[in-house]
């Protein structure tokens, strides 16, 4: 068993329907390409259309399954609306939502005009919002059990300079999926998260870490675990929690970042303390304690 591979039965996601945002490119393709492989009929919804359509292709031949896809700005309502239409039409009825649209990219906060935060806040705050009630609203109509999953990010709780706007509209986000898992737990409706650490993907990638930066930082070497994310291993947590196998889950958020979230701690810096160093430490700290131990 390695993590490059799948994890769930094959029938894991059987008739169920699934709207995947920004499914055309990078996590949203790989999390759409495992949904089909476990049974699931996909949607996949963003702004470029021609971008969609080769993916659905290259997802259809792949996997044998049903892919529908639907040019969708998630900052506009009526665009949401005729996926959600478009959806029910080909497939009976929606049963999943995966909210993984998004937009950033570094910039120093004074840099930034009115406008470059707030097409990041929209896409990520607004279009995660939007689509949660426009589909919250027929589940309920409905009288069915859906479920959504968020893709965040783990500065979400720590906050992070260079990409404030997308760390205060992904806060928010999280604040929406513990809010309403409570409220909607009444109707089955299911909302949980996933914090991804870095998974290497052209979008993040060019906007996140362009040549400038990657020649100077390596993201393996500031991971504990020491390396970036697999594409399966992200696409395996969110098929389970798009799973009834996680029926039992809401309002959750689960970190998948190799531990990277955890170099807060206060004393992380001691990992580039040396063996003999440590010698040298130990010796000083234990005539410390002697000393302590004497009459002043
Ligand atoms: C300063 C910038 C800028 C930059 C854009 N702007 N880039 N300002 N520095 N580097 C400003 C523009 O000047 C403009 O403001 C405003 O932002 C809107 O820019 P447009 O290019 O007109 O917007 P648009 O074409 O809609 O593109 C949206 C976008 C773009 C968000 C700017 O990056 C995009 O399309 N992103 C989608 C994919 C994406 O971002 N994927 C990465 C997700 S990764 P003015 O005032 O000049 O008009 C992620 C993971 C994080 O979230 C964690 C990783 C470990
Ligand atoms: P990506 O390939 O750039 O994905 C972003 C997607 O959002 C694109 O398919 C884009 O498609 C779509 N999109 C952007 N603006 C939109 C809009 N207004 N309406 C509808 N769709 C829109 O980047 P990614 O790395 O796979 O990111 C996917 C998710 O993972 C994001 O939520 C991101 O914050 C999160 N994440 C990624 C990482 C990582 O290391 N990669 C880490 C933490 C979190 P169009 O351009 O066609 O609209």
């Amino acid at each position: 068993m390695a993590y490059t591979q799948g994890m769930l039965r094959d029938d894991a996601l059987q008739n169920k329907t699934i709207i995947v945002t920004g499914g055309g490119t990078g996590l949203g393709k790989s999390m759409a390409t495992y949904f089909l492989t476990l049974g699931a009929n996909i949607v996949i919804c963003s702004r470029r259309f021609e971008v969609l359509e080769k993916t659905a292709e290259e997802l259809r031949e792949l996997t044998g399954g049903q892919v529908l896809c639907v040019e969708c700005d998630v900052r506009k309502t009526d665009q949401i609306e005729n996926v959600i239409q478009k959806t029910i039409e080909k497939f009976g009825q929606v049963d999943g939502l995966v909210n993984n649209s998004a937009g950033n990219f570094i910039s120093p906060t004074e840099r930034l005009s009115y406008k470059a935060v707030d097409v990041v806040v929209d896409i990520v705050l607004r279009g995660t919002y939007y689509f949660t009630l426009a589909l919250g609203k027929y589940w309920i109509d409905k009288n069915i059990k859906g479920t959504v999953l968020n893709i965040s990010t783990t500065y979400a709780w720590t906050g992070s300079g260079w990409v404030v706007p997308s760390a205060m509209a992904k806060a928010g986000v999280l604040a929406m999926t513990k809010s309403l898992a409570f409220e909607w737990a009444d109707h089955g409706i299911r909302l949980n998260a996933i914090a991804p650490g870095p998974f290497p993907t052209k979008g993040a990638w060019e906007r996140l870490f362009p040549e400038e930066l990657s020649k100077k930082f390596s993201f393996e070497n500031r991971i504990p675990l020491k390396r970036v994310g697999d594409h399966q291993e992200l696409a395996n947590l969110a098929a389970y929690l798009m799973s009834d196998f996680s029926a039992y889950m809401t309002g959750e958020v689960i970190t998948l970042d190799g531990g990277e979230v955890l170099s807060a701690g206060q004393f992380n810096f001691l990992n580039e303390v040396t063996d003999d160093q440590w010698d040298a430490i130990e010796d000083q700290i234990k005539n410390a304690n002697r000393n302590s131990k004497k009459p002043e």
